[in-house]
């Protein structure tokens, strides 16, 4: 039996808060290489986008950079004890693409390679499932300089990285992704200049996806040569859904219009088309697409991973003539990024993504609240009320949208710790584990408490 492939068995019992989960789901936490590993210019690892952005002037908060992070290169094995105490059952991270292939592309890095090598033993030895992400938006830098994601090489480049790791983890890891949020790989790096590699050209958008999804094609039936009958593949796409506050003709297509940025990437994926309109929409040339992408993209995959944080709610101005997202909803509560709080969003699209493309599972890839969490220097514990509180009614919709037919198979928190959030630097929070960087300290948070609890709870309820 394949380990997604269990059933939605579900009863009526309320756990603290939380309904009865299936008796496999799995319960992780997340984390990117960038944003944890540092070690940045050890061992043999080659420099990646975001390394040269991070040391660009005026690109990240307070020109903060990944070189050190949460040090979890150096600390992976006491990470792993972390993870044990909790409880979780799984742990997702990605693997650094120049940390293993310093150019991209020709020679590996064996120390790269060893070190995932330690990471997945140690969590297998503590009976952690690991889920790998292959790429979580480092791309190497020398890649980059040979047109990074506009160039369709990137995507044998991926392809051919893809089966390394496939051929030297695919004996031990069983839960593999290709891409994590296209979307933002596209959008925020090659669009708006947000994020590395920092370009500000619209017009590429839909090119760099295309390759981005080439890629992803490409990598499917090279990694399934290489790993277990019993591996599943997947792809972790972020979707912020959208709402209507009235029923004004421009805000009913605001929100259509929005939509179409969420199937972006799902409509190839599970249809092997791009929605009509899409490209019109961003403001971009057509990709280009040749002979048998399509199908090379639309490939079946095992699980689809979602992210999801918050919502848009669309609103029509006074005249009615034009819509607009509403910047501060009436009585909701915003996180540090400013994204509003709202659970039923995510219970939403995971029915929605379930009655409109039938992915045979879904997992909740990242789910989590930066909020801004003070330790006091002494003590165990870090107070994080609206975290905790985050995580309960996320989980519950989660459960609801179980009951509502959609497959979901795991929840994994963002993230494990606090870590370099991107353009943000450290000055957004997201651990259930508290972070003190000068003294790299892990305090747990009292939403890491409550989280295992939760899931002892579930383990106690199905084991009796
Ligand atoms: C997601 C990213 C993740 C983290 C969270 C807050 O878009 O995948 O790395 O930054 O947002």
């Amino acid at each position: 039996m394949s380990i997604l492939d269990h059933t939605n068995s579900r009863t009526e019992v309320d756990i603290d808060g939380a309904q009865a989960f299936p008796r496999d789901f799995l319960w992780g936490a997340a984390t990117a290489a960038y944003q944890v590993e540092g070690a940045a210019r050890e061992d043999g690892r080659g420099p990646s986008i975001w390394d040269q952005f991070a040391a660009t002037p005026g690109k990240v908060y307070q020109g903060e950079t990944g070189e050190v992070a949460s040090d979890h290169y150096h600390r992976y094995l006491a990470d792993v004890e972390l993870i044990k105490s909790l409880g979780l059952g799984a742990y997702r991270f990605s693997i650094s693409w120049s940390r293993v292939l310093p150019q991209g592309v020709g020679a590996i890095n064996q120390a790269g390679l060893d070190f995932y090598d330690r990471l997945v033993d140690a969590l297998l030895a503590r009976d952690i499932m690991p889920m790998a992400t292959l790429y979580h938006w480092d791309l190497p830098l020398a890649l980059h300089e040979k047109g990074g994601w506009i160039s369709r090489d990137t995507a044998y480049a991926f392809a051919d990285y893809a089966e390394l790791m496939a051929r030297r983890l695919g004996d031990r890891v069983r839960l593999w992704q290709t891409h994590n949020e296209p979307w933002c790989v596209a959008f925020l790096g090659y669009g708006t200049g947000e994020h590395a590699p920092g370009l500000k050209d619209m017009s590429q958008l839909a090119t760099v996806g295309h390759h981005l999804l080439v890629a992803h094609g490409l990598a499917l039936p090279r990694m399934r040569a290489s790993l277990h009958a019993d591996a599943q593949i997947g792809i972790t796409l972020n979707f912020t859904p959208a709402y209507a506050a009235d029923k004004q003709p421009a805000t009913l297509e605001a929100v259509e219009r929005s939509s179409r940025g969420n199937r972006w990437f799902a409509d190839p994926l599970f249809r092997g088309s791009y929605p009509t309109e899409l490209f019109a929409d961003l403001g971009t040339v057509p990709p280009p697409i040749q002979d048998s992408d399509m199908e090379l993209i639309s490939a079946p995959i095992d699980f689809l991973g979602v992210n999801n944080y918050s919502r848009v709610l669309f609103q029509a101005s006074a005249d009615g003539s034009q819509s607009y997202p509403v910047e501060a909803v009436p009585g909701a509560l915003y996180t540090e990024m400013n994204w509003e709080v709202y659970p039923q969003g995510l219970g939403d699209l995971l029915v929605w993504l379930h009655e409109e493309y039938a992915p045979g599972a879904l997992i909740v890839t990242e789910s989590g609240a930066a909020f801004a969490d003070e330790w006091d220097g002494s003590s165990e514990l870090v107070r994080d009320p609206l975290r905790l509180a985050y995580m309960r009614d996320y989980i519950r919709a989660v459960g609801g949208a179980i009951e509502r037919g959609a497959p979901v198979k795991g929840y994994f928190t963002w993230s494990l710790m606090d870590n370099f959030e991107w353009a943000y630097g450290y000055s957004k929070r997201f651990g259930i584990v508290y972070i003190d960087y000068p003294t790299q300290r892990r305090i747990l948070k009292e939403s890491a408490h409550w989280y295992a609890s939760l899931i002892h709870r579930q383990r106690e309820f199905h084991e009796g």
